[in-house]
């Protein structure tokens, strides 16, 4: 029988891609919004950072940049939801159009440069989902940025966890978007280790020492093995709890349409699954599996998430694959792992982890 998804498919693609998010999360906020049971599996329950996630299935940043449909994206059966990115002050992002897809290699190619409501319209999407009980349960991560017009980013990152701490499970600083410009030079080591510092010591200011968030870092797939390996003995050098790796890349594959080849941004979806796995397994034999590892990048089915978790990932995320697939996606993905860990004989996922690496 054909899903709700596939029915009102060739209405979302005949949209633009934009409009057509849009509409989804107007639906998903006036209710309609499917539910699924969440595969409910002791093999993918587990604990990271001492936060227990059900599954180790997590929505990417960047669907839900302003904390609005946190609830129905646990409901169809996700471990954990990472909201925004947020940035300080609200921005329009760039120019419209600036979301594209190609339906057949199933990519997405966006350069929206952080549009989002700003930390105040964040904040009271996420407390109003805090205090309506019950709610669906899951971790909740915060995905912070900076706005284009700020010249000293930690300024930006450091008010976000002051602000935030509080609500945060777990907080991702995002140095690696293709679309705010500059961003990425944050990655340079010499850069990276002043950003850590100067969150951390925030961090210890406004949580307290007693149990604060994880702080993650994000980074780019388009980092060679020598800024890899770099980038890794920062971390090491500091006192980060995780990294998530990848966000979009600046790579456009020759078999990619010309003109859809052709829009700048940061390329995401499958033509990623490869190298963003490669990434994954890189960093993880760079810091000898002792940074736990969120691996994102064109999961499009359960062996794509068992694949990142057999390079070194302890939790995956995906956003793309949504658009192609649907809601249903994510609970299939769950069953598919459970027979994957099965095939392999492993009692559970963490057995898993780094076991191709
Ligand atoms: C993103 N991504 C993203 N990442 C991030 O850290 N902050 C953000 O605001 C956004 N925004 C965003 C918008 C759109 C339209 C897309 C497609 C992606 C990147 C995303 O979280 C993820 O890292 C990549 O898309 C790779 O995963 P998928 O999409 O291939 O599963």
């Amino acid at each position: 029988m054909p899903s709700l998804f596939d029915i009102t498919k060739p209405f979302f693609h005949a949209l633009d891609p934009e409009t057509a998010h849009k509409v989804s999360i107007a639906a998903m906020k006036a209710g309609f919004a499917p539910k699924y049971e969440a595969v409910d599996d002791p093999k993918l329950k587990t604990t990271l950072w001492g936060r227990t996630f059900n599954n180790p299935i997590g929505l990417a940043a960047g669907f839900d940049k302003n904390a609005e449909v946190i609830a129905p994206m646990l409901n169809i059966g996700f471990g954990f939801v990472e909201v925004g990115t947020v940035t300080p002050k609200p921005q329009d992002g760039n120019p419209r159009p600036r979301v594209f897809r190609d339906v057949k290699s199933e990519a997405v190619i966006n350069r929206m440069g952080f549009p989002n409501g700003g930390l105040e319209v964040f904040k009271t999407n996420l407390v109003k989902f805090l205090d309506k009980r019950p709610h669906p349960s899951g971790i909740i991560g915060i995905n912070i940025g900076m706005n284009k017009t700020q010249k000293e980013p930690a300024k930006d990152y450091c008010r976000l966890i002051r602000a935030l701490g509080p609500y945060a499970d777990y907080f991702t600083i995002n140095i690696s978007s293709p679309n705010t410009p500059g961003l990425r030079n944050l990655q340079d080591p010499e850069n990276l280790q002043e950003l850590i510092e100067k969150v951390l010591e925030e961090r210890k200011k406004s949580c307290g020492k007693e149990d604060p968030p994880p702080l993650l870092v994000k980074f780019a797939p388009d980092l060679d093995d020598n800024e890899q390996h770099a980038i890794a003995n920062t971390v090491l050098k500091t006192d980060i709890n995780g990294i998530i790796v990848t966000n979009t890349t600046l790579d456009r594959p020759d078999f990619l349409p010309k003109k859809f080849k052709s829009e700048q941004g940061g390329l995401s979806g499958k033509p990623l699954t490869q190298k963003s796995t490669d990434v994954i397994r890189n960093f993880y034999k760079h810091t000898g599996g002792k940074v736990p590892i969120i691996g994102i990048g064109g999961v499009s089915s359960g062996q794509d998430a068992y694949d990142k978790i057999c390079a070194g990932a302890s939790l995956v995320q995906l956003y793309s694959a949504l658009v192609f697939h649907g809601p249903e996606l994510v609970t299939q993905i769950c069953r598919d792992l459970v027979t994957c860990l099965d095939h392999d004989g492993h009692k559970h996922l963490n057995e898993a982890i780094g076991s191709k690496a």
